[in-house]
């Protein structure tokens, strides 16, 4: 095909920026995600190109089992619509459903300096050390080559994401840097949107820490999963770490602090309002509140997911057109990559 060919094919991009973000289909998602990301997503869908990916081929550098994988993709997908991503203004899709993604993060990962690769904080925090990194998934090392390729592909202008993720971004504008000053201007460099108001929810057992979907996995009281039953989330808010001040007040432990936020993020009010509408209440009272706020928020979220998962075939056939959206804007990014590096 011609460039001009192709060029015809790209669909319109319109006036609006395009974002483009990810999650992996791993564990569930919790409370952090959905107030710290998917919410504001949702809300801002009309402001944007809204591309949500769902990276299956990423999950496999944990290399859980076969069905989880395939369940997890599923469950992922149902949750971005519970929560208000809308697949008619948002492409909601599958990573590997669209091979360009594997196919172009081979060839960033000829473009990346090794070097980079091994000083990633994630890669040598999951790789570990010694024996253990020995035997850890070469997937780990390149995974930035494949997230890279996962924003590249879209000529995305922002990537939404929480600031773990803020070096993946930074390493993913330093490949698209390098191919364009050695090749040409091949890639649209793209830039982290990283927010600084909203909620950045913390453990509930340790509210020093990000509340995380791995810590999730392995401590039952530290994050609200979505799926979470009523009683289930009283229980953990009823357990979760505050302080030895005897009621809400000065000075304001981390514990406490989260389940302000959390009530403030979900009531809409600032934080400053959460203090002075709990000041010398008692935590059991705070914790309460708290709780009929989180399950307040959950009930339609759940309610509607389990609507969508009875209807599989509906979901499918969502994410099949999602597949052939994005893949014809993805494809036009390869073939002029592939241009570029000599490949065709
Ligand atoms: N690495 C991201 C995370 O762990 C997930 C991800 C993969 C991603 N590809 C992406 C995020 C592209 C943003 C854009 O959370």
């Amino acid at each position: 095909m011609s460039d001009a060919a192709a060029a015809d094919i790209v669909p319109p991009r319109g006036d609006r920026p395009r974002v483009l973000s990810g999650i992996q289909p791993t564990f569930q998602l919790h409370l952090g995600n959905y107030l710290g990301a998917l919410r504001h997503w949702a809300r801002e869908q009309d402001s944007y190109d809204n591309y949500f990916c769902i990276v299956d081929l990423h999950a496999l550098t944990a290399v859980p089992d076969p069905e989880l994988v395939r369940n997890s993709v599923l469950e992922l997908a149902a949750l971005y619509m519970a929560c208000g991503l809308d697949p008619e203004r948002s492409v909601l899709f599958v990573q590997s459903h669209v091979a360009a993604h594997a196919q172009l993060g081979w060839i960033l990962e000829c473009y990346t300096p090794l070097g980079w690769l091994e000083r990633m904080t994630q890669f040598k925090s999951k790789a570990g050390a010694g024996r253990e990194r020995e035997r850890a998934p070469a997937g780990l090392l390149t995974y930035p080559d494949l997230m890279a390729a996962d924003i590249l592909l879209y000529d995305a202008d922002y990537v939404p994401v929480g600031d773990d993720q803020r070096q993946h971004v930074e390493i993913s504008r330093d490949i698209a840097q390098r191919i364009n000053s050695l090749r040409g201007e091949v890639f649209r460099v793209p830039e982290p949107l990283i927010r600084s108001t909203g909620a950045r929810v913390m453990g509930l057992d340790d509210p020093t820490t990000k509340m995380s979907k791995s810590t999730a996995l392995t401590k039952a009281g530290h994050a609200i999963l979505l799926l979470d039953l009523p009683d289930t989330v009283r229980h953990k808010i009823g357990r979760a770490t505050t302080d030895t001040n005897p009621s809400v007040g000065e000075p304001i432990g981390p514990g406490v602090a989260n389940l302000l936020e959390i009530h403030a993020s979900l009531r809409g009010t600032s934080r400053e309002e959460a203090l002075a509408q709990f000041a010398g209440k008692s935590y059991g009272a705070l914790k309460s509140a708290v709780t009929d706020a989180v399950n307040e928020a959950l009930e339609p979220v759940q309610k509607r997911y389990y609507e969508l998962r009875a209807d599989e075939a509906t979901l499918r056939g969502i994410l099949a057109r999602a597949a052939e959206r994005a893949a014809t804007v993805a494809n036009v990014t390869l073939l002029r990559v592939q241009r570029a590096v000599g490949l065709r």
